[in-house]
């Protein structure tokens, strides 16, 4: 590490999964810590609020305790605080962020609320040091499904957007539709592998629309009827969901780039960014267009604290700490100039 290099502290809590980590802004990451609430959620389906809410709350302190001993640092060795402030799980976020207040308040250091949408957007910069602005970014996770124009740090252009579910959201549909069981994304992935992507017929929602957006509700249903007509196997249906999914992305992403200035790189982000099937697609759409192909590794890719801490490193040198009293947001649009969309995805 630099010896002038600055340490963020990071604190990640705005769904299931706690998390904390120490980066530098020389791109080391220092310790991390990370830990899922899988346990705790499977036998809803899905997350339930409260849960995560109260899981947080217990690990967060001791998980601040294990990163600072593992990186044998104090907290006056930290330059600042970056915790979530939204969007996601009101009570998740709230914990993570009292918690980064009390820790700025105590160690007199500045506290930078991080946007968790800010976090993947930037994610691709923590890895690899020569992604430069602006860059053409899609940003799939269990919340959103966008593409965006990154055009600096807080300078984000919103191209598109879904008008009702996210991407992570439909695999997690398919999966639970399957009975494979939460979190469905990595499933889903791994059913298709043995599985024919061309065996069942399903829709490529607005795919050739003269709109920008993504739609993925009518997918699911789809995957639904196929699924109770006893005609297909599970894995032909996975194989055959991923794919027509992919078939979207590419298809909005070529809608996107017809429309746009061109940009020198690619960049995919979020929790289905950990999708093979989903990163060679873009990786092919990327070399067709003459772009650079960056995908951050895959433990960077869900959500972690990683991402966090690297957001504040490059909001620190802007000098734009918040205030003691900042409120968590359950929503937090990237782009707030962006038309508001119908759906849009759960959180934005
Ligand atoms: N290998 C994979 N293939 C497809 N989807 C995946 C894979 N791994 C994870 N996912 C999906 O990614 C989502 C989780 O991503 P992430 O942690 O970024 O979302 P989130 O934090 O819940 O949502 P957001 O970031 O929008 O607030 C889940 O929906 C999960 O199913
Ligand atoms: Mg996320």
């Amino acid at each position: 590490m630099g010896s002038d290099a600055k340490i963020v502290l990071g604190i990640e809590s705005s769904c299931d999964e706690t998390a904390v980590a120490l980066v530098a802004s020389d791109r080391t990451i220092i310790a991390q810590h990370i830990a899922s609430q899988e346990k705790e959620h499977a036998p809803y389906g899905g997350v339930v609020p409260e849960i995560a809410a109260r899981a947080h709350a217990e690990r967060l302190a001791p998980m601040l305790e294990a990163v600072m001993d593992d990186a044998g640092m104090r907290l006056a060795d930290v330059d600042a605080i970056a915790a979530t402030a939204g969007p996601g799980l009101i009570g998740g976020v709230m914990v993570g962020l009292v918690s980064g207040k009390a820790l700025a308040m105590a160690a007199d250091k500045p506290l930078l609320a991080i946007n968790h949408l800010e976090g993947h957007a930037l994610s691709p910069r923590l890895a690899d040091e020569t992604l430069a602005f602006p860059y053409l970014l899609l940003l799939v996770s269990g919340g959103h499904c966008q593409i965006l124009k990154v055009e600096g740090v807080g300078e984000y252009r919103r191209l598109a957007t879904t008008i009702d579910d996210a991407l992570g959201e439909a695999f997690d549909k398919t999966a639970k539709i399957l009975g494979l069981g939460y979190p469905g994304g990595p499933a889903v992935e791994k059913l298709a592998r043995g599985g024919n992507p061309k065996a069942v017929p399903l829709p490529r929602p607005l795919k050739g629309s003269k709109e920008p957006h993504f739609s993925f509700a009518g997918l699911k249903s789809a995957v639904m009827r196929a699924a109770q007509s006893g005609e297909h196997s599970s894995a032909d249906i996975a194989a055959s969901f991923q794919q027509a999914a992919v078939d979207c992305l590419i298809d909005r992403l070529e809608h996107a780039l017809a429309r746009t200035d061109a940009v020198p790189a690619l960049v995919v982000a979020g929790g289905v960014a950990a999708n093979q099937t989903v990163r060679s697609a873009l990786e092919g759409l990327a070399a067709k267009h003459s772009m650079r192909f960056v995908a951050p590794p895959l433990a960077l890719c869900t959500d972690n604290a990683a991402m966090i801490a690297w957001a504040g490193c490059e909001r620190l040198p802007l000098g734009d700490s918040a205030p003691l009293d900042l409120k968590a947001r359950p929503r937090w649009p990237l782009d707030p100039e962006a038309e508001s969309v119908r759906g849009a995805g759960v959180k934005a």
